[in-house]
C-alpha cells in the first residue's frame, strides 16, 4: 500500500508546492488561516485544513483536532515543511516515528526558527539543509539526510537563502522517495 502523507506548513509553502508537484498529498494543514500555502493548495487541487492554536482552550485540544484529521485520512507520514510550531506531547505520542521535518541548516548547527539568518550572522562559509525525525526537542531528532550548502564570497543574505531553499527542494523529494512514498 502506498504511504499516505500530509504536509504541515505555517506560511509560504514553497516546500509544500515542490512536494505536491511530485507526490500525492492527502491534505495540507496550516496553523494560520491566512497562510499562503492554502492558496498554493487550492491551485494544485490539494485538500487543505486550517485552524489556529488560539481557537482552542489548550495545545492538547488543538493537537487532538490535528490527530482527528490524521486518523480520518489514514495518514502514514506527517511531513513538516515550514511548520513553525513545536510538536507537543499529544501529537508526538500519537505519531512518534511518523513525523519528519526539514530544517534550513546543518543540524546540530543553528537549530530554531531562524536557521538561515543565524548561520549568515555567524559568518559561516557553509551551512546546509537537514531532514530529521521529530522528537520532543527543538530540531534534535535523528537525522535522515543532510547536505552542505556553501556561502559564496559575493553572497547577499538573499542569494544565500535562495541557495538553501534550492537545496531543500532537491532534498525533500529524495528523502520522501527513500522512505517509500510513491511519486505521482
Ligand atoms: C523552510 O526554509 C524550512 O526549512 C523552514 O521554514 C521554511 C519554510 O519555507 N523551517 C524552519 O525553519 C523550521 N525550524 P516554505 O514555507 O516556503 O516551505
Amino acid at each position: 500500500m502506498a504511504k499516505k502523507i500530509a504536509v504541515f506548513a505555517s506560511g509560504n509553502g514553497s516546500n509544500f508546492q515542490v512536494i505536491a508537484e511530485q507526490f500525492p498529498v492527502a491534505f495540507v494543514f496550516a496553523d494560520h488561516r491566512d497562510a499562503y500555502v492554502l492558496e498554493r493548495a487550492k491551485n494544485l487541487g490539494v485538500k487543505s485544513y486550517a485552524f489556529e492554536l488560539k481557537e482552542f482552550d489548550c495545545k492538547e485540544d488543538y493537537e487532538a483536532a490535528i490527530i482527528d484529521l490524521l486518523s480520518k485520512h489514514a495518514i502514514d507520514l506527517v511531513v513538516l515543511a515550514g511548520y513553525m510550531k513545536i510538536v507537543g506531547p499529544t501529537l508526538l505520542s500519537a505519531y512518534e516515528g511518523r513525523i519528519i521535518n526539514i530544517h534550513p541548516a546543518y543540524l546540530p548547527e543553528f537549530p530554531g526558527a531562524h536557521g538561515i539568518e543565524d548561520a549568515w550572522q555567524a559568518g559561516v562559509d557553509q551551512s546546509g539543509v537537514t531532514i530529521h525525525w521529530v522528537d520532543s526537542g527543538v530540531d534534535t531528532g535523528q537525522v535522515i539526510k543532510q547536505v552542505r550548502v556553501p556561502r559564496l564570497a559575493d553572497d547577499t543574505i538573499e542569494t544565500f537563502e535562495a541557495r538553501i531553499h534550492e537545496n531543500e527542494y532537491q532534498l525533500y523529494p529524495q528523502v520522501l522517495e527513500s522512505l517509500g512514498v510513491g511519486r505521482k
